[in-house]
């Protein structure tokens, strides 16, 4: 196979070719291993490979670089490399592409990746929002935050009305960068980590109120919002939802000593009971900053969750997850061993498959909102 990257085409092989996803699909995980490594070897320097710290052990093996959105972020927008194949869900690609340079050109291994949380906003709601908010008389005040598990299109509406995006580990940073600029915030699309940093912050509940987006004007009433400081999208993530209190209590119980620390997408009433709330990257660095000895009930993605139980382990540090049946994010998931060596094979060969292209209408003002991010956090 000779490597022809300046004459790449963005056109999928042919069903059936040998380069195409379905002769992949066929086979089993570990007949992947030797393909990958040969065909990212064969690239180089060309190609980056990025893994989030939820994707399974068989496909973040092969990432030159692991972390959080903000971490993940930050490199996309410094690498040179020609090719960036993002192991993670649909929005961290997108926001890769945002922040790349020219030339360069973001891979999704599949591109059913997205995200459930990132879905329960679309861009012509939060238009509608924001519409209510003007009709109201406080849109004026509100700097709109998006999470960065949002479109594009939606960090885009953002930076274009003075806002920003933020991930779990710059979220602090981007409420006191906007209560600088405004008296309120209207924060999408995760309610429980507004609410999370919010109160952190030392806002009261009573000044939090939710926007359902199904519901007339939000489901609130003027003098509701008018009082509030942070306006919360009825947005949630699956996967971090189903931590309940009764589980920290339950750990608790069971092992005298336990320090619970979880990831801020949880409810308000689990982040409460934790010992620490933190993104991915922060979870693992609180396990590696304890002492040996020490056992953490860990609430966040089981992946992540079991990848930790096995490295610290070696240190003499228990990790569990902090529900026993643990949480798995299906989407993050759907990057296997095969997608991977398909798209990486494919690379090879002189064809990208499976790019990330945000429209150029949208990516100036999602740049605007992504480097707002990264000059922040
Ligand atoms: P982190 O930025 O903490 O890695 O979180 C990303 C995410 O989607 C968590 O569900
Ligand atoms: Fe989205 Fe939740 Fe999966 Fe994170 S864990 S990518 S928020 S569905």
């Amino acid at each position: 196979m000779n490597l022809v990257l300046d004459d790449l085409t963005a056109v999928a092989p042919e069903a059936g070719s040998a380069c195409s996803l379905e002769n992949y699909l066929a086979l089993p995980d570990h007949t992947m291993d030797g393909r990958i490594a040969e065909a990212r070897a064969r690239l180089g320097t060309t190609t980056l490979i990025l893994g989030h710290h939820y994707q399974r052990d068989e496909v973040i093996r092969f990432a030159d670089a692991t972390g959080d959105s903000y971490k993940l972020s930050r490199i996309a927008a410094e690498t040179d490399a020609k090719y960036i194949v993002f192991c993670g869900v649909h929005f961290m690609a997108e926001s890769a592409d945002v922040l790349g340079h020219a030339g360069q050109q973001v891979i999704l291994p599949d591109l059913n990746a997205g995200c459930s949380m990132a879905d329960m906003a679309e861009i012509s709601q939060v238009e509608a929002c924001w519409e209510a908010l003007e009709r109201l008389g406080l849109a004026s005040e509100i700097v709109p935050l998006t999470y960065i598990n949002s479109t594009a299109a939606i960090k885009a509406f953002c930076g274009e009305r003075g806002g920003m995006v933020c991930t779990s580990s710059s979220a602090r940073a981007a409420f006191e960068w906007a209560f600088q600029r405004g008296k309120r915030i209207l924060f999408l699309p995760d309610q429980h980590l507004g609410r999370n940093t919010g109160f952190t912050m030392g806002i009261p509940l009573e000044e939090m109120a939710v926007w359902d987006p199904w519901g007339l004007q939000g489901g609130q009433t003027k003098e509701k919002l008018a009082a509030s400081r942070v306006i919360l999208w009825k947005g949630h993530c699956a996967v971090h939802q189903r931590f309940l209190p009764s589980h920290v209590d339950a750990v608790r119980a069971k092992y005298p000593g336990i320090q619970v620390i979880v990831h801020p997408e949880c409810r308000f009433e689990v982040c409460q009971k934790a010992d620490a709330q933190g993104s991915t990257e922060r979870l693992i660095a609180l396990v590696e900053q304890a002492p040996a000895g020490q056992m953490f009930a860990v609430g966040t993605e089981i992946h992540l969750v079991n990848r930790m139980a096995r490295r610290f382990a070696a240190e003499g540090k228990k990790v569990i997850t902090l529900d026993d049946t643990g949480c798995l994010c299906t989407t993050m998931y759907r990057i296997s061993p095969q997608h991977l060596a398909w798209v990486l094979e494919n690379l090879v060969e002189g064809r990208v498959v499976n790019r990330i292209q945000v429209k150029p209408n949208v990516k100036h003002w999602a740049k605007v909102a992504l480097d707002r991010m990264l000059e922040t956090g």
